[in-house]
């Protein structure tokens, strides 16, 4: 288990949820990874449990001075960095006649804007060192198809596989490998969060929308992260040297491409 020793890895929205999971992951594989989140205080509690292998860096994906920063921290950490994974996402729903301009803003901001900047500044450092490195955006299940109440949400996925085939192709020459895994449906605070909002939105009960989707799922069960960390990991090692511009679906069987 020491497919990632001596690498130097930054995940964003790693405080929780599937971030937490890769890193966790990654430090078992001999990574050194940034928790990197807009929640220090949360990112400072991950990274105390996580242990020495990791650390906590401030980083709101939003903010390019918050992009710069963490990268500097990063390599004044560890001397480089090796691997990104971009997983800071927000999510949100509404019919689309209820779409907010501040929803939009947000989501944009957060899902594609902190993707792809956070992806150019990390590959600015990678060729700066003259290594390669691999880049891994999250996408999701979400980007390969719209959903009713979830315009703007799936939008921002369906960009982020985009930009994964585009910065893909770009970014090889540098040796850097960059590609995206599409969850399908990861148990968590985000999907509590969604559960909640389909509640309000169709009327159901607390848990009936997260039940009903459970049954649709192939493999029978909503993911765990743990699921995806397999993915994660041979797609940040030099196994996938010659991969590149793909999105990965771990799914459990819901999307064929
Ligand atoms: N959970 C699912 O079912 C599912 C399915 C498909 C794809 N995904 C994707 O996987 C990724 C992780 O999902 P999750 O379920 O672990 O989410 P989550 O909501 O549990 O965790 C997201 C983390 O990102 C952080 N964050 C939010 N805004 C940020 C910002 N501006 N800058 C930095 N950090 C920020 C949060 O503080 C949190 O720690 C996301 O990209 C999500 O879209 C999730």
């Amino acid at each position: 288990m020491n497919r990632l020793t001596g690498k130097s890895a930054l995940i964003t929205g790693a405080a929780q949820g599937i971030g937490r999971g890769f890193a966790a992951a990654y430090i078992r594989e001999g990574a050194t990874v940034a928790i990197a989140d807009i929640d220090l205080a949360a990112a400072q509690a991950t990274a105390a449990e996580l242990g020495d292998a990791a650390y906590a860096v401030k980083l709101d994906v939003s903010k390019q001075e918050d992009i710069d920063a963490a990268i500097a921290a990063v390599v004044e950490k560890t001397g480089k960095l090796d691997i990104l994974i971009n997983n800071a996402a927000l999510f949100d729903a509404s019919e689309t006649v209820d779409i907010t301009r501040a929803s939009y803003d947000r989501l944009y901001a957060v899902n594609v804007a902190g993707t792809l900047f956070t992806m150019q500044a990390a590959a600015a450092q990678m060729i700066k060192q003259g290594h390669g490195g691999k880049i891994i955006n999250m996408a999701s299940q979400a980007g390969r198809r719209g959903e009713a109440l979830v315009a703007v949400y799936c939008s921002t996925k369906a960009v982020v596989i985009s930009l994964t085939q585009s910065a893909g192709l770009d970014l090889i020459r540098h040796g850097i490998n960059v590609n995206a895994i599409a969850p399908g449906v990861v148990d968590g605070a985000h999907w509590k969060h969604v559960d909640a909002m389909f509640a309000k939105l169709e009327n159901k009960k607390p848990g009936q929308k997260k039940a009903e989707v459970e049954a649709g799922v192939p493999a029978g069960r909503f993911a765990t992260p743990d699921d995806l960390t397999g993915m994660a990991i041979f797609l940040a090692s030099s196994e996938a040297d010659y991969i590149l511009a793909q999105t990965y679906n771990v799914d459990g069987g819901q999307w064929m491409s």
